[in-house]
């Protein structure tokens, strides 16, 4: 694992950026894995930026993104499947039907997740995968449990990752309380990882999930043992 400390969320999005982007450069038709939330909006603005000055082309890319709400439709606002339309999608020169999202609007949740491992096994893997990480150690929306579950699968949200996500909705009220999400196997078994952390708010579980034990009550803990995962934090 190279645990990076930086400076600034400049800093770190760029820094995340150039991983992403040489794997672009070397495989134009890689499969990224994507994450929502604050921490990569950065990360995104700076490949859009690649992309609107030449240095890169999305156009064979493929992606994955972690999670999405249970019962939201891809126009709703809220929706994971808005928020990357909103803060990469549009801005770079990805086919939108080479991106991909568990569906959270699915009847079948268990059925759904079976089917979304089945459809990341068929496009080869993920080459790259960004992640973030909540302020219980999750990664996607796996939450802290007595194990790690590998497969995608439906969840119920923790009361801390509700209370970090009522910053997007109106009111506490209107976050949702379940959703789908990648499980741990795909995630580390994605060929590469870079994780991204900002905020004095992060730094106590960096330190749990990075230089404490492996632990499933600290998810992200698990990816000490992957074979290529970057982590970069910036206290600011
Ligand atoms: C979202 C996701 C989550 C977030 C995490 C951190 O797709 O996978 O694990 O990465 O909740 O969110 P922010 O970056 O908003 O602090």
């Amino acid at each position: 694992m190279k645990y990076v400390t930086v400076k600034s969320y400049e800093e770190l999005s760029k820094m995340a950026a150039d991983i992403v982007a040489d794997v672009v450069a070397a495989k134009p038709d890689c499969v990224i894995g994507l994450a929502t939330g604050s921490s990569p909006v950065g990360l995104y603005n700076c490949l859009a930026d690649y992309c609107k000055s030449g240095k890169l082309d999305f156009s064979k890319v493929k992606s994955v993104n972690l999670d999405e709400y249970e019962g939201l439709p891809n126009d709703n606002e809220q929706s994971y499947r808005y928020f990357m339309n909103e803060n990469l999608f549009s801005k770079i020169n990805i086919d939108i039907n080479n991106t991909h999202f568990p569906d959270g609007c699915a009847e079948d949740l268990v059925a759904e997740g079976k089917k979304y491992d089945e459809l990341i096994e068929s496009l080869g893997g993920t080459d790259v995968q960004v992640l973030g990480i909540g302020v219980d150690g999750h990664i996607g929306f796996n939450e802290p449990d007595d194990v790690f579950t590998l497969e995608t699968h439906p969840v119920v949200l923790d009361e801390s990752t509700i209370e970090a996500n009522a910053r997007f909705f109106e009111s506490i009220d209107d976050v949702p309380r379940h959703a789908i999400t990648m499980g741990i196997g795909a995630i580390m078994a994605a060929k590469k990882i870079v994780l991204v952390a900002n905020g004095a708010n992060k730094k106590e579980i960096m330190e749990k999930a990075f230089f404490g034990p492996i632990d499933p009550k600290v998810q992200a803990s698990i990816l000490q043992v992957h074979p290529d995962v970057t982590v970069i934090y910036s206290e600011v």
